[in-house]
């Protein structure tokens, strides 16, 4: 393959640009209370644990107040933590812990749908002539009766239009028929979430990761889609150009001037062109969610198409900025997805803690989790997702840390990968991270450098980055065999394998290898 254009990056940078966000998810991070559900609390307690790993952020996934039909991305009350997680003291209280460690904490925002049971919704059912009724988004029935649209939800693959019995209209969910949408085009929605952001900000959170965002600018002149969008249909409709106004006016309010605050956009698409579109001319979102690189397979080639790609969408650095993800509360983790190996996932985390851009990390992933087995008949999560949600083991011995009824079973071998017994090897996959992290810290490179993908016609993916007269060269052998990579040379920064750090490089990496190399 051929290689790219190194891309210079030469301005000064707001603090997320070289940030590592680190993903909790609060049911399953750390339990204080020994309910077997994850806390608040818990998160309190194991904040030395992020702080160790060496992340400058934390994104927290939903812990407001919700009947957690889809585990608290249905919020009925944006402004209340659930009872489940703590309180809004107890919130108070991690934002100080984290903040005096020097690691911010961007929150979930969920701007495209409510839970049913949300006070709005209540009263737009309820009385069809408040003003509340237009904050949804409601349609009469087909001419022949049923949905006014073949558009299907999420999770369910029926339709994501609901009746309304007492007035006979229909409300469109793209998700659950519990997470109604709402309907951003009426000024009332958009001055309603601006105040649950404000709520927040005052709270001292450092931004959001906004939830479906690329859903809120939804077309004006809905219609049916052809049969083979089916399923699809909301993602395709959605990406409409009423979005940015609204995009742009969240980032105005999050990230002023004379303040540094990170917007992440979870934009749906497999699009690099159109997820890179979302950050407008720097006045969009900061950056978004990589859903094609939590998509990429073990493969050279897939790897290097990525970032290839990657850094033609975002060749503008002052526009745009990349960021890059394997594993999140979706999709399955890197290591289940890449096959189990845990020498893969190890070199999985060299690639995301070196590429160009801000990499997030899901809780676990530094102790090389796989997904946990969900015995049929006890799933909780309608879309299927439960195995990468499993609580992350804390002790060697069972429960782990927890309390004795986890909601979830652990992940495989969970007492192996404790954060106890990892944080007492050196060559764990925990120390790998730590050390990762650490010469991402170190190097300017790293940090922020342009990328430079070099040629090569093995199995071996190198890229080159450079930032003034700091440079590193990163290698991955994506084979099956060992690979003969003489041609680069130089002292080992970190070896996925955990040895020879500080030593020169001996020109071969076994399979599945990969490492980090100073020139
Ligand atoms: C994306 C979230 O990450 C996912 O967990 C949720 O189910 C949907 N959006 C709907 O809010």
């Amino acid at each position: 393959m051929a290689p790219t254009q190194p891309t210079e990056t030469t301005h000064d940078l707001p603090w997320w640009k070289t940030a590592v966000v680190y993903q909790v998810y609060p049911r399953s991070f750390a339990d204080a209370d020994g309910d077997g559900v994850g806390d608040l609390p818990g998160i309190l307690s194991k904040v030395d644990h992020i702080a160790d790993l060496g992340v400058d952020c934390v994104w927290m996934s939903p812990f407001y107040e919700s009947p957690m039909r889809d585990n608290g991305y249905d919020v009925s009350d944006h402004c209340a933590i659930d009872p489940v997680f703590g309180t809004l003291e107890d919130f108070d209280a991690l934002v100080e812990a984290l903040h005096e460690r020097g690691i911010r904490l961007i929150v979930d925002f969920v701007p495209n749908h409510v839970s049913s049971d949300h006070p709005w919704f209540v009263e737009a059912v309820s009385d069809p002539d408040s003003e509340r009724r237009d904050w949804f988004i409601w349609a009469d029935p087909a001419p022949g009766g049923g949905p006014p649209f073949n558009w299907t939800a999420s999770f369910t693959e029926e339709s994501a239009w609901e009746l309304d019995e007492a007035s006979g209209q229909y409300y469109l969910h793209l998700f659950l028929p519990e997470q109604p949408d709402l309907n951003w085009s009426n000024p009332a929605v958009e001055a309603a979430q601006h105040d649950v952001l404000r709520f927040w900000l005052d709270r001292g959170v450092d931004g959001f990761r906004i939830d479906v965002i690329n859903a809120i600018g939804k077309d004006p002149e809905p219609r049916d889609v052809p049969e083979r969008m089916e399923g699809i249909a909301h993602v395709v409709l959605t990406h409409h150009e009423t979005a940015m106004p609204l995009i742009r006016r969240i980032r105005a309010l999050v990230d002023p001037p004379e303040v540094e605050r990170l917007v992440v956009g979870e934009v749906v698409t497999g699009d690099l062109e159109q997820q890179a579109s979302y950050c407008g001319d720097g006045d969009g979102v900061s950056c978004t969610v990589n859903f094609v690189s939590i998509g990429t397979k073990w493969d050279r080639d897939q790897w290097h198409l990525l970032i290839a790609g990657m850094e033609d969408a975002y060749a503008d650095h002052d526009a745009t900025w990349p960021s890059y993800v394997l594993s999140n509360h979706d999709n399955p983790r890197q290591r289940t997805r890449y096959g189990g190996s845990e020498a893969r996932a190890r070199s999985a985390a060299v690639l995301l803690l070196t590429v160009r851009g801000t990499p997030s990390l899901y809780q676990g992933e530094e102790l090389g989790l796989e997904d946990a087995v969900i015995p049929a008949g006890t799933e909780v999560d309608p879309g299927g997702r439960d195995g990468c949600r499993a609580p992350i083991p804390w002790t060697i011995e069972a429960p782990h840390g927890w309390g004795e009824d986890t909601w979830l079973p652990f992940p495989p071998d969970a007492g192996a990968r404790s954060v106890e017994a990892q944080r007492a090897d050196s060559t764990s996959v925990l120390a790998l991270y730590k050390q990762l992290l650490a010469a991402r810290k170190a190097s300017p490179a790293l940090q922020q450098g342009s990328l430079e993908l070099l040629a090569r016609t093995d199995d071996v993916l190198a890229y080159r980055r450079i930032h003034g007269d700091d440079e590193r060269i990163v290698a991955v052998n994506f084979g099956d065999a060992p690979a003969d990579v003489t041609d680069l040379a130089g002292t080992v920064v970190v070896a996925s394998n955990g040895l020879g750090a500080g030593r020169p490089f001996s020109g071969r990496l076994g399979p599945d290898e990969a490492v980090v190399l100073q020139p």
